[in-house]
């Protein structure tokens, strides 16, 4: 049996492989090399490892600090082997990796998602002590032939475009900051401050403000919701953010702005939107469900500790 090497991947060409065995492991999550380096450069800090088999890369790991969960002295973890390489130790070593540059950082935990389409990565979680603590569900809404719903908002409130609107960015960001508590699972995580927000959450390769829609009640930001568009899958477009103050609620502005993303990717001639949802936020599953949403295997959140 062949022996197993993890290394850095320092080069652009390890980065590549990197991604490339990352997205073949886990395809309904890929990203894109633009996505990635978005990624990057939003991490406090990060490192990229391959493993390889006898010379030939067959896995590969990031783990990452990521902004605002510092409070939970956690480690993100990506990690993924080629189902024809696995049970050889390279999980196992890209792990012990990982856990050892969190522990030089003074980390405690490492956390990481794993695919329901993958059962092998729950396993090997749940073997080193991992404990599931998120739950994230996908769906899908298939567009061709669709007719959008109608793009009906409550008395008052209007729908625009960032892009016709650029100005209303700052109020976006109050917006934002507002709605993430209340997302089940974020509620600990730290609000970015407006220029990491416009950098890291608007500012990225998939924001675009054509597809970015605000709900105006008399003239003031009252919600807003955004696409993500990733070239890694193509005719795919994701639901990022909808967010709606929280004094505005229940009153229809969450269904008019998500019937204007729908209008928007069909128009464009997206074949399929996507969104994940948090098991437990019952307001954004109910709205998904009546627009006609359906289940697609999801992902859940594991969190352990750093392997010895
Ligand atoms: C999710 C959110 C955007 C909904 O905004 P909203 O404007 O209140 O939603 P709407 O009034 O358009 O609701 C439309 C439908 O969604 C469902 N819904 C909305 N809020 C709900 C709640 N609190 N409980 C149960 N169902 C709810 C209902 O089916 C509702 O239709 P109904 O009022 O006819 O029963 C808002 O609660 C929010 O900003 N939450 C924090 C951010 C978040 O979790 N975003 C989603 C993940 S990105």
């Amino acid at each position: 049996m062949g022996a197993v090497s993890i290394s850095p991947a320092t080069t652009e060409g390890e980065a590549a492989t990197s991604l490339a065995i990352r997205n073949a492991v886990a395809p309904a999550f890929a990203a894109s090399e633009a996505d990635e380096a978005d990624a990057k450069a939003w991490y406090r800090e990060h490192l990229e490892l391959v493993a390889s088999l006898d010379g030939e890369p067959v896995g590969a790991a990031l783990v990452a600090l990521e902004p605002g969960r510092e409070s939970r002295r956690s480690a993100q973890l990506e990690v993924a082997v080629l189902p024809t390489s696995r049970r050889r130790g390279a999980g196992g070593g890209l792990c012990r990796a990982a856990s050892a540059w969190a522990r030089e950082r003074g980390l405690e935990t490492i956390e990481a998602w794993i695919c329901d389409e993958d059962p092998d990565g729950l396993a090997f979680a749940t073997g080193r002590g991992f404990v599931p603590v998120q739950r994230e569900g996908r769906l899908a809404l298939d567009l061709a032939g669709l007719e959008p719903p109608p793009a009906t908002p409550p008395a008052g409130v209007s729908i625009v475009t960032l892009a016709e609107r650029p100005d209303l960015l700052e109020a976006l960001h109050a917006i934002a900051c507002e709605a993430f508590p209340d997302i089940p699972g974020e509620g600990d995580i730290e609000p970015p401050g407006f220029d990491e927000w416009r950098d890291a959450y608007m500012g990225g390769t998939g924001d675009s403000p054509d597809a970015t829609f605000v709900a105006l009640e008399r003239g003031r930001p009252v919600g807003y919701a955004k696409l993500h568009l990733s070239g890694a899958r193509p005719g795919v477009v994701v639901h990022d953010i909808t967010a709606v103050r929280r004094d505005r609620r229940r009153r229809g502005i969450a269904r008019a702005l998500k019937a204007a993303e729908i209008a928007w990717s069909i128009a464009a001639g997206y074949e399929r939107l996507e969104t994940a949802n948090e098991a437990r936020n019952e307001p954004i599953r109910r709205l998904n469900e009546k627009l006609g949403y359906r289940e697609l295997p999801g992902r859940t959140l594991v969190r352990g500790p750093l392997v010895p």
